[in-house]
């Protein structure tokens, strides 16, 4: 399938997340400290914790349930207790609207 629309670009605050349902996939669509649009998996691989109610620190979002932090840009956790990765998603900023692909995982 398809990029799909998630929401306008203003929509979403500098060092903010917001999760959004893509073909049955939880995403966190992120702006990063630097103004930047990710989206990776909204869902802790460490426990079935939602990424977006955590906190975006730089290019990181950090679960708030035992604080591990990933990458924005890769899906990698930076520290324990999680230590597998979440999928990382493509995403445009077109025309002011932010669209992501949920097929098109990036990493792992
Ligand atoms: S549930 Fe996310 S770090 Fe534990």
């Amino acid at each position: 399938m398809a990029a799909q629309r998630v929401c306008a670009e203003a929509e979403l605050a500098v060092s903010t997340a917001m999760k959004v349902v893509l073909d049955g996939k939880p995403i966190a669509v992120v702006k990063d400290s630097a103004g930047q649009v990710h989206a990776i998996g909204d869902t802790c691989t460490h426990g079935d914790i939602s990424l977006s109610e955590g906190f975006v620190e730089d290019s990181t979002l950090e679960c708030w349930a035992h604080g591990s932090k990933f990458e924005l840009a890769t899906g990698k956790p930076l520290n324990f207790p999680a230590y597998e990765p979440v999928p990382v998603y493509t995403v445009t900023v077109d025309g002011g609207d932010v669209f992501v692909d949920p097929d098109a995982v990036i990493t792992p």
